[in-house]
């Protein structure tokens, strides 16, 4: 199923970092389908496989995105993640990785301010995953839709792709609910953007740092 070399499974895991630069080639329905057939590999209580993707790719990507960007443009917008309350350990990390990252949006030859709206296109990705949850959301299944989500990624790791995983899309939550005749019954969780990296891009190379493993695993000896 899988085209080219598979890697080893932890030079995998050590490869899916988010890409943000894509190449402007179309993925083929073949190339889809394998994807996401390792990625419902994922686990899930009692199997119950509670994810919902939508896979959206061409011109209805294009027509999409469009409606997207011009919600955005034109204030038709929600708060994602602002204003809730974190731990002191977590904003600091988060401030971290805007630090890290800014001198390769520099590099890249992106105006400052330009990330949410980047964000929103998928960083003009070639495929743009919706990934949602139906109602009653029970006590496992967000936890099952992020096992979906991370293994997507692996998958399309080992499938030679770059992948993002986006939040800020829910900006626009009401445009891509319209657009794909999401109904409400149906939670939106998260966007995934994938293609095959632009390598020589600065955004496609930019990789986060961790925390140091004491700060947050805790052995018990
Ligand atoms: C729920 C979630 C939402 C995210 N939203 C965005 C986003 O909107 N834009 C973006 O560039 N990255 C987004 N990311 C990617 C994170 O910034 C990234 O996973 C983190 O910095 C770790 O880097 P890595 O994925 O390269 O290992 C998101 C990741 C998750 C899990």
């Amino acid at each position: 199923m899988c085209n080219g070399e598979s890697m080893g499974l932890l030079a995998g895991i050590n490869a899916r970092r988010s890409c943000r630069a894509f190449r402007n080639v179309p993925l083929s329905p073949e190339l889809l389908t394998s994807v996401f057939e390792y990625a419902t590999f994922a686990p899930s209580a009692k199997n119950t496989q509670p994810w919902e993707a939508y896979v959206v790719t061409g011109e209805k990507l294009d027509a999409l995105r469009a409606q997207m960007l011009d919600d955005l443009k034109n204030g038709r917008t929600a708060q994602v993640g602002k204003g809730s309350a974190d731990t002191e350990a977590r904003k600091k990390r988060a401030r971290e990785l805007s630090a890290e990252m800014t001198p390769f949006i520099q590099r890249q030859g992106w105006e400052a301010g330009s990330f949410v709206e980047r964000s929103v296109r998928f960083f003009d990705a070639p495929a743009a995953v919706i990934v949602c949850m139906d109602e009653p959301e029970g006590k496992y299944h967000a936890l099952d839709v992020g096992m979906f989500v991370q293994t997507l990624c692996l998958s399309a790791t080992g499938h030679g792709l770059g992948s993002c995983i986006l939040g800020y899309p829910l900006i626009v939550e009401p445009a891509i609910r319209d657009f794909l005749q999401i109904p409400e019954s149906r939670r939106i969780m998260v966007c995934v953007a994938l293609g095959f990296p632009d390598s020589e891009q600065p955004m496609a190379q930019f990789e986060s740092s961790r925390a140091e493993l004491e700060e947050n695993i805790h052995f018990v000896r």
